[in-house]
């Protein structure tokens, strides 16, 4: 059978496909790009379910947010994780970037009052939207969005590049594939591991969260300089 798919499940949009798909595929595909009527119905999903709230709340705890941070959210979705930062962060200021509009439209309703107050701001856009951001942020993060990424070198380049020195990255991930295994959630720590070190990112440690039915993973780095 000849797939279009790029890697694994959760990978590629349901009209890629040459192969009619089931429902909870085509739903599992949004996940990559959220986009109509089943793009909203992914996003609620993200928003709603117990294990991604609670992926998305650990994260922001390992953050160790200042009241006037400034903190970036790469691959923001519905913006749970962003809404956290701002009750966080009183005096701070949050970028989410996704580059789903249907995911954009969710988080600004979701978080009107950061946007209306100046704390938020959102972009429609992929990695590139950061290279207008050098050396801006005490943190910069992402959940459940580094399995879509082709090349994690040239994303932590990017990330170590965003942060002010001494600023911190963030990567959580908790495998979504079939018969899923903390083996597969240390295999990406790992991988998340080099990239941030050979884009000299210092004080990497890796965190677990005890989810069903596997653990979420969090890789944390320091920007030294
Ligand atoms: C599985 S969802 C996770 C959303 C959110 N972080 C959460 O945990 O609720 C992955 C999100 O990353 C976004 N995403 C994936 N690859 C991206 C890329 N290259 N650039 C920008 N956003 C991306 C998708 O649009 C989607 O909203």
């Amino acid at each position: 059978m000849e797939r279009a798919s790029r890697g694994g499940a959760g990978a590629g949009r349901a009209d890629d496909r040459s192969q009619p798909m089931t429902v909870r595929a085509r739903i599992v595909a949004q996940f990559r790009q959220p986009h109509g009527p089943l793009g909203r119905l992914a996003g609620a999903i993200m928003a709603h379910r117990p294990s991604n709230r609670a992926r998305n709340s650990w994260t922001v705890r390992l953050l160790d947010l200042h009241p006037e941070d400034h903190v970036l959210e790469f691959g923001c979705g519905p913006g749970v994780a962003l809404e956290a930062c701002l009750a966080a962060m009183p005096a701070g200021r949050a970028v989410g970037i996704d580059h789903s509009p249907v995911m954009i439209g969710q988080a600004a309703r979701r978080l009107r009052a950061g946007l209306a107050d100046g704390r938020l701001s959102l972009q429609a856009g992929g990695l590139e939207l950061l290279d207008g951001y050098n050396g801006a942020f005490d943190r910069v993060f992402s959940v459940n969005v580094v399995q879509f990424l082709p090349d994690l070198d040239a994303t932590f380049a990017k990330i170590r590049a965003a942060l002010k020195p001494g600023g911190r990255a963030a990567t959580s991930y908790m495998p979504r594939t079939r018969n899923p295994s903390r083996e597969d959630a240390l295999r990406m720590a790992g991988r998340i591991s080099r990239a941030m070190a050979a884009a000299g990112l210092v004080d990497l440690r890796t965190e677990e969260l005890p989810l069903t039915p596997v653990p979420a993973i969090c890789v944390l780095g320091r920007r030294a300089d």
